[in-house]
């Protein structure tokens, strides 16, 4: 039967939902940010995959906040790896959960703080200041390096679980997230 809440030798329904769909969000969030570094300012492509990145980015915060809500009520029905490996992954999985957050937050601060407002799936969040909040802006500028950190520890996240669990250690942990 298909469990909904995980256990120790799978991840139950629901977090495998969170994870393979924001999975996939992420890819696209990526290369939207990837064309927008890339191409050319007048580039078509670059101007039709950025127009989903602030509605998708918005998504993924408040994805991620009820993932982690979900996780933390699920956390003693998991396994646990021990030993430095297991140590690694906690530090992994923790690290990859705070950029999630920080990543789409601070350019919401930085809007919440700017001149021209902003909206989230055409509804006003945040009206037009007159002046804008200095430290605000300043944070918000992490958002683009921040942003490549956590695509670079997605990438180190995938090569841990293909290649060092799956392919070296053959060991089950790519099958209980499968
Ligand atoms: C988890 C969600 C998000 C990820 C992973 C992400 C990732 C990125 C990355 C990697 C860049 C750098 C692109 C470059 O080098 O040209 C970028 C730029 C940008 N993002 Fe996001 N983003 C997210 C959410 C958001 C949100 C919610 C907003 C708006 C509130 C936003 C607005 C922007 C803007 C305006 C830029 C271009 C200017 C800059 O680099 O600061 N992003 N994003
Ligand atoms: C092809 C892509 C991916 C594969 C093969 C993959 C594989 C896995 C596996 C096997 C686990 C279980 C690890 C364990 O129990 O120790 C896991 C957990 C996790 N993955 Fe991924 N992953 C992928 C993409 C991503 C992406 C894009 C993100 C976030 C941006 C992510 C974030 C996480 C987090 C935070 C966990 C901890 C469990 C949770 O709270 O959901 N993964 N992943």
């Amino acid at each position: 039967m298909t469990r909904l809440t995980d256990s120790p030798d799978r991840y139950g329904l629901i977090s495998r939902a969170f994870h393979w769909s924001m999975a996939a969000l992420f890819a696209a969030q990526f290369v939207s940010a990837a064309a927008h570094w890339a191409l050319p300012r007048e580039n078509a492509l670059r101007e039709t995959l950025w127009t989903y990145h602030v509605d998708l980015g918005v998504t993924l915060l408040l994805l991620v906040l009820l993932r982690g809500v979900w996780g933390l009520w699920n956390l003693s029905k998991r396994a646990t790896e021990s030993g430095p490996m297991g140590y690694a992954a906690k530090a992994g999985h923790a690290g990859l959960y705070a950029l999630m957050v920080i990543v789409p937050a601070i350019k919401i601060i930085g809007a919440a703080g700017g001149t021209r407002g902003f909206s989230y799936l055409g509804i006003q969040v945040f009206p037009a200041r007159d002046v804008a909040i200095a430290w605000t802006k300043t944070i918000s500028e992490w958002h683009g390096t921040l942003g490549w950190i956590l695509a670079a520890l997605v990438i180190g996240h995938i090569a841990a679980a293909v290649i060092w669990h799956h392919f070296i250690k053959r060991d089950d942990v790519l099958a209980r997230m499968a």
